[in-house]
């Protein structure tokens, strides 16, 4: 399997995935690991379970700090602070959690009793990711959302009266029938309820989705670009810089969840369906795990069904670039170097003829994706295949942010104008 020499590689910085697998009930354009709720949410049982995931995956990383927890989804808003509390007491005991460590919670606007946020904040969470979509009230109804334009700027109002400042918005561009107007007011709706992040996605047609199967009419190509350029324009001019191919933040706020994600760290994934990434310089070795998709067999599964099949030093270039190749300022061949214990020698070839294509801008021994490389990431990341693709192949191109734990079996992060971490 190793036919690339590993040296330098290095531990990773580490983090902590926690997937909630229900939602109030299914978006039609999603194709996230997510159930529509039937009946009463069975909070405690499902705490129960991702406690003692938490417990029997803690010894792969004894004596690592946890930079970063994600409570994503899913709703994980659905889960009252009491019992988001709970959690969030065992991964202090179970481990080391850095003090200043960025505590996301994933919420629905729909799913916001007032004050929740204030006592989401008291059980630990510093950091929120809002999933508004749009402003406009019947495209949130086309979207299949549950909840109103109203309801987004509450969430907000209530986000900034409870503390939470560094708040993200996730908002979606090229939908069903909008114009580029809408589009830029939907921006503009956002930018004033003052989040400190944005995620910006481009509505894509996910197989297995209702959407996917009777597709709604979407803008064109060119429009879509437009509205893009647009929208970033606009959120350059509000102060925001643009670190990765949907993700906007003001000076400091960038994601560091999903940083971690970017530039190849290392992450525990807990709940039914998530993935990790493990790190084991001692051996030379890279794994990923996945827990059972569905939550019902998730909680009824031993520890042992926890899966872990170690990366080939040939598939590592790709899935790094999957990766570090959404950032906008690229990477350096030390940091390849320390995440996969490669040489640059392996990618600089590969990487000198995208350069020469225009999708990427090179120095010696750095590298970033060129404004066309980022906007054509899907072209570009196909260069980069492993020469016999076997687990990783082009439909990975299309897969999420190892965070979002999708109904496909993949934890990579590869869509360019899909979602990224938020
Ligand atoms: C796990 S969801 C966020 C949290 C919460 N479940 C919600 O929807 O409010 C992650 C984000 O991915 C984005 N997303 C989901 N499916 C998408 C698709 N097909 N195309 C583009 N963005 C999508 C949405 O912006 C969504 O907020
Ligand atoms: S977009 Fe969010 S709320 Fe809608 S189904 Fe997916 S995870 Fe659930």
């Amino acid at each position: 399997m190793s036919a690339l020499p590993m040296s330098a590689l290095t531990t990773p910085p580490l983090a902590l995935y926690v997937h909630f697998p229900w939602c109030v009930s299914k978006c039609p354009y999603c194709d996230f690991n997510s159930y529509a709720l039937n009946g009463a949410l069975a909070a405690e049982p499902y705490v129960e379970r991702l406690v003692r995931d938490l417990a029997a995956q803690a010894p792969l990383v004894a004596g690592r700090e946890v930079i970063s927890v994600f409570l994503g989804g899913g709703t994980p808003s659905l889960f009252p602070p009491e019992a988001i509390g709970r959690l969030l007491e065992a991964a202090r005991r179970l481990l080391p959690l850095a003090p200043v460590a960025e505590v996301t919670l994933e919420a629905n606007p729909g799913t916001i009793e007032r004050g929740a946020f204030r006592e989401y904040r008291a059980a630990g969470v510093n950091r929120v990711s809002l999933g508004a979509q749009s402003f406009d009230a019947a495209m949130l109804r086309t979207l299949g959302r549950i909840h109103s334009p109203a309801e987004t700027c509450r969430a907000a109002e209530e986000l900034h009266a409870a503390g939470l400042t560094n708040f993200n918005l996730d908002l979606m561009y090229a939908l069903p029938g909008q114009e580029l107007s809408a589009a830029v007011r939907d921006l503009e709706m956002a930018l004033a309820l003052s989040p400190a992040h944005l995620s910006h996605y481009q509505l894509t047609l996910e197989p297995g989705t209702l959407f996917a199967a009777r597709p709604p009419a979407l803008p064109d190509e060119d429009l879509a670009a437009a509205m893009l350029e647009e929208c970033a324009a606009r959120l350059a001019t509000a102060g925001f810089g643009h670190y990765e191919v949907s993700a906007h933040a003001r000076p400091g706020a960038q994601c560091r969840h999903n940083l971690n994600y970017w530039t190849f760290g290392d992450y525990l994934g807990i709940g039914a369906g998530a993935h990790g990434k493990l790190t084991f310089a001692a051996r030379a070795q890279i794994e990923r795990t996945a827990q059972p998709r569905e939550p019902r067999r998730y909680l009824a599964a031993a520890d042992a069904a926890l899966t872990h099949r170690a990366i080939g030093s040939d598939e590592l270039p790709f899935e790094f670039l999957l990766n570090a190749l959404r950032l906008t300022g690229g990477f350096d061949a030390a940091l390849f170097a320390a995440r996969t214990g490669l040489s640059w020698r392996v990618l600089e070839r590969r990487l000198a003829a995208e350069a020469e294509r225009g999708l990427l801008e090179m120095t010696a021994e750095s590298v970033r994706p060129s404004p066309r490389g980022l906007r054509f990431l899907n072209d570009l990341l196909l260069a980069f295949l492993p020469e016999t693709p076997k687990k990783t192949d082009a439909s990975r191109l299309s897969m999420p942010c190892p965070g979002f734990v999708r109904t496909t079996e993949s934890p990579l992060c590869t869509a360019p104008s899909g979602r990224s971490g938020e």
